[in-house]
């Protein structure tokens, strides 16, 4: 298992921002994905031991979180949120810093800076200041400084935070090569689904400090199951009672549309049976896919 957390609790002051987080992460890239705010870059510090939490426990690669930060430090490569840069170093010389920090006798800090550099795209580019890099060159540097060690996990905050879509896209794919390719397991906060949904096979959705839903990226998507939208004239819950007691879940939204979730090898006749049975009459019928998006706006509360 190369995360297990027990009920973690930190506050900042008076502001909550973890509630009780318990969760366990094995292999692969998992996406922490949350709205601003949620907790998620807390977590990740908490993680790496720059924060300890005010209650609850965990282990990192096997090492605990209170008490060994410095051997979990040695093998995380994290990429920050925010700008990591010293100013007025040029690329290389940054990257290589980096990593003798995490523990790299010299010369092969420099070695591996020029390499990570060259992986990420970077290589006609080493020798300039970062103060003068564009925001995608930044993010390929931060990225870059995260794998100098040969890392066992990667923690990624909002990769693709200042990116213009194709520079977006590049780094996604950069991500999901090494997440696949390398023998390395990625965690990756962020609060866009569709970057998640690019590279994780699994998901941890957190929504103030709190975890909303876990679970393989598939599973969420309920792949077999249908989605039917309709409108319909009527008392909902006679229909509903029907149709859940027949293995459907039945949601409205705010705009009135129920959304109806059928199981596998059910006949989506059944749903006008039942609404025919209930003197209810189906206004609209319109099949449609069934989403993360849909899951995510439910946890977190949004419509
Ligand atoms: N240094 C700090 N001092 C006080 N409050 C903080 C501090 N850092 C974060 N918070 C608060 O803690 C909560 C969680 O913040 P956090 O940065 O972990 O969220 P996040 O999920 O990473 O959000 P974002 O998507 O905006 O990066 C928020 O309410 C935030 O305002
Ligand atoms: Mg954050």
């Amino acid at each position: 298992m190369s995360i297990e957390l027990q009920n973690i609790h930190f506050s900042y002051g008076r502001v909550k921002a973890l509630k009780g987080i318990s969760l366990s992460i094995d292999k692969g890239a998992t996406g922490l994905l949350g709205p601003n705010g949620a907790g998620k870059s807390t977590l990740l510090k908490i993680m790496l031991g720059f924060l300890t939490p005010d209650q609850g426990d965990g282990q990192v690669l096997g090492y605990n979180l209170r008490t060994e930060q410095q051997f979990i430090r040695r093998q995380i490569g994290y990429m920050p949120e925010d700008e990591c840069f010293i100013p007025g170093m040029d690329a290389v010389s940054f990257t290589a810093l980096m990593g003798e920090l995490s523990g790299m006798p010299r010369q092969e800090a420099m070695k591996r800076a020029h390499e990570v550099l060259f992986y990420v795209g970077l290589g006609e580019s080493r020798y300039r200041l970062t103060d003068t890099y564009s925001s995608g060159m930044k993010q390929r540097l931060k990225l870059a400084q995260a794998l100098v060690h040969d890392p066992k996990l990667l923690f990624l905050d909002e990769p693709t935070s200042y990116l213009d879509p194709t520079g977006r896209q590049e780094i996604l794919e950069l991500i999901g090569e090494i997440a696949s390719a390398k023998d390395i397991r990625v965690l990756i906060c962020s609060h866009i689904l569709a970057d998640i949904e690019a590279i994780c096979q699994q998901v941890v959705i957190i929504n103030r400090g709190e975890v909303a839903a876990v679970g393989r990226i598939e599973d969420l998507r309920m792949v077999n199951y249908e989605l039917y939208e309709l409108k319909i004239k009527g008392e909902l819950e006679l229909l509903r009672k029907e149709l859940e007691a027949a293995g459907c879940r039945v949601e409205e939204n705010e705009e009135r549309v129920v959304k109806v979730y059928t199981p596998p090898e059910f006949d989506h006749r059944q749903i006008f049976k039942a609404a025919a049975r209930n003197r209810i009459q189906v206004r609209q019928f319109v099949r449609s896919q069934t989403s993360l998006e849909d899951l995510f706006a439910r946890v977190v509360g949004v419509d």
